[in-house]
């Protein structure tokens, strides 16, 4: 089978990894992909918003499955342009893909389905948004409605701060149509956590849980960034809060798509904050997390390429996959000044003597691999516990 994954950084690394690991698939190709899924397969020179271009592409090079990473592929709808010329491809359409793309419609489906989430307002009127402010508990959070790069969540500390993220996504539209719609939030406390699971019509498979690491320096110290590492598993997520998650979060989103016809084939990964009132969602991914995947993927021992095929299928069912007991850690390496700005077309060195190392922003020139991102590598470690897999991954 020849298999083309969709993207450009670490998650995408880890999938062409995984999947040229299976005896189903003579070739991965990767569009963009970085000079880490060069290494796996062969990049292709399209970028990951050029849907027509990469329908083509499949089309012409008889791919047999497609596999997209990025959010905002899906959210333009590229299963259903896939889908639409009768070409198999992994991941949720511009329809499902919407639990994630819109905030409020996620919301409204959790309300619907009586799924444990902050309570909340939404506004795409200003004055009756600052209204609202007048009687929350603060710290609040203010959401953008649509995908804003990550950058769309604000916890205000206060009223004011409240007011300035209202002005800014309603009045100033900082986030563009992303926030012509907001969402005034709950703040919630307790721990989070990262799940995966795969749908189909039918049923769903979960994945071990994982952790992202937010905060930019050692420490936990620095600014928020996209993800600056992982963990799997979690050592508090234990066998009694996953069930929890199964019966309030992961069954119930099963019967929720069901009963409003939502076609949600691919995978599901809900931000979840366990507090004292048990798990609560903050937030719907209708894709691999990013560098979630890199903890994730290391620690599956079954053939990823089938699972994804018995999804698209609907047949997920008949599948019962088997995971390594083996804990894993993702460091990322960053550019110097990552979140803000930083220099690109560092070389860098080194790379054959680890052992497991994902790209992120790399790319290929004169025979060398140079930086071209802000998150750069992910240095995965394993071990019998995380604080060998942890020193592993340093070392
Ligand atoms: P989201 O993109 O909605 O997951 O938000 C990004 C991050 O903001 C989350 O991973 C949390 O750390 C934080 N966050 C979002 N919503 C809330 C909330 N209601 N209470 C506390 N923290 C939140
Ligand atoms: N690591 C969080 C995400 O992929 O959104």
């Amino acid at each position: 089978m020849k298999i083309l994954v969709i993207g450009s950084g670490g998650r995408e690394h880890a999938l062409c990894w995984k999947l040229a690991q299976s005896p189903l698939c003579t070739e991965v190709l990767c569009a963009p992909g970085n000079a880490g899924t060069a290494r796996v397969g062969r990049n292709v020179d399209i970028p990951a918003n050029n849907i027509a271009g990469l329908a083509d592409f499949a089309q012409e090079q008889n791919i047999d499955l497609t596999v997209v990473g990025p959010d905002d592929t899906l959210a333009a709808g590229v299963v259903d342009e896939f889908e639409g010329r009768g070409l198999r491809i992994f991941g949720p359409n511009r329809a499902a893909a919407k639990l994630e793309s819109s905030k409020t419609f996620a919301k409204e489906f959790m309300r619907r389905h009586n799924i444990p989430t902050a309570a909340s307002g939404e506004f795409s009127d200003s004055a009756e948004a600052l209204r609202f402010l007048d009687n929350v508990h603060y710290p609040a959070v203010v959401k953008a409605d649509g995908l804003a790069l990550g950058k769309g969540v604000i916890i205000a500390q206060d009223r004011r701060e409240a007011e300035e993220a209202v002005r800014s996504m309603l009045e100033e539209k900082r986030f563009g149509d992303a926030g012509s719609q907001v969402l005034i939030e709950e703040f919630l406390v307790g721990t989070e956590c990262s799940i995966h699971a795969i749908y189909d019509a039918t049923s769903y498979l979960a994945f071990p849980a994982a952790r992202d690491h937010k905060r930019a320096h050692d420490g936990d110290e620095g600014p928020n960034t996209g993800g600056m590492g992982t963990l799997s598993p979690p050592p508090d997520v234990d066998a009694t809060t996953m069930e929890l998650i199964h019966e309030t979060v992961l069954r119930p989103f099963l019967r929720g798509i069901q009963k409003d016809g939502i076609a949600f084939r691919g995978m599901l990964f809900p931000g979840i904050m366990l507090t004292g009132d048990g798990p609560k969602v903050l937030e719907f991914n209708c894709r691999f997390g990013d560098p979630e995947t890199q903890v994730l993927l290391p620690r599956l021992k079954s053939d990823l390429v089938d699972m994804l095929l018995a999804a698209t299928d609907n047949r997920l069912a008949e599948h019962t996959p088997e995971w390594n007991s083996r804990a894993a850690v993702c460091i990322v390496m960053a550019s110097g000044g990552y979140p803000g700005d930083y220099a690109k077309g560092l070389p860098i060195s080194g790379l054959d003597d680890a052992q497991l190392v994902f790209h992120a922003g790399t790319r290929g020139e004169d025979g060398m691999v140079v930086t071209a991102g802000g998150r750069v590598l992910g240095v995965v470690g394993m071990g019998a516990d995380l604080a060998t897999a942890r020193a592993e991954a340093y070392e």
